[in-house]
């Protein structure tokens, strides 16, 4: 991936990471691209594309230390967003105030400290989206054959992936892929299942 892509992916991401399902989405296309940039930008971050035609049909982002790629994206969209929200750039696009912030803070305190189900991986997936044309051809597999070899070339020998509970396809796809359930926890807003794969 490189520094032009961050558009299309935040537009892949719009249209195929809904808001009761991905948090991020609940702040807008301005608060994704935001995170994205410092995803790509962080050397904890790893962010791929899938192109055909120069066309980008889908991403996968990871990292290889959730609690310090947290951080530094707290850092760089912290100071910039009460004026950005008070602007209207940063907006809540689903469910009330109340129940966003109680999704941030669950946010915050799960990517940072993972001490909601004692989980201790720190690497692992954070977003991936295949284009709905070109689902089922077994793109969502490669790329996310493309995230293990990422993991491998930072020594990292377990990840973690935590998805929507109620998303069977990316459910089958990690048990596709030799993902183990490790965790089902209850946010605010949904149930999440956290799986858990070891890197050979
Ligand atoms: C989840 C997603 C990435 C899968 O990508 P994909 O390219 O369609 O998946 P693949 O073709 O590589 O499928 C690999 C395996 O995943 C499972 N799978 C994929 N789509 C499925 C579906 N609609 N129903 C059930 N299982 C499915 C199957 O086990 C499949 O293996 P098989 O074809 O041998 O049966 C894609 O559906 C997507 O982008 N969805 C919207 C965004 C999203 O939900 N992302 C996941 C966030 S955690």
């Amino acid at each position: 991936m490189n520094r032009g892509d961050i558009c299309k992916v935040v537009s892949l991401h719009m249209k195929y990471r809904p808001v009761e399902e991905a948090f991020l989405s609940r702040f807008g296309p301005e608060f994704v691209t935001d995170f994205m940039t410092a995803h790509y930008e962080s050397e904890l971050g790893g962010c791929f594309v899938m192109e055909l035609d120069g066309e980008v049909i889908g991403y996968l982002t990871c990292t290889s230390d959730h609690t310090n790629l947290s951080r530094r994206i707290l850092t760089r969209i912290g100071w910039r967003f009460i004026p950005k929200f008070l602007l209207g750039r940063y907006k809540i696009t689903y469910g009330s105030l109340f129940e966003t912030i109680k999704m941030s803070v669950f946010s915050i305190s799960y990517s940072t400290k993972s001490r909601f189900n004692n989980l201790t991986i720190q690497a692992g997936f954070t977003e991936l989206v295949i284009a709905e044309d070109f689902q089922g051809r077994g793109l969502g597999a490669r790329m996310m054959e493309t995230g293990f070899k990422f993991f491998k070339s930072k020594g990292i020998k377990r990840i973690q992936s935590p998805i929507y509970s109620k998303n069977e396809p990316s459910y089958r796809l990690h048990e596709k892929l030799g993902f183990n359930k490790f965790a089902e926890i209850k946010t605010p807003t949904h149930r999440m299942i956290i799986f858990v794969k070891e890197i050979r």
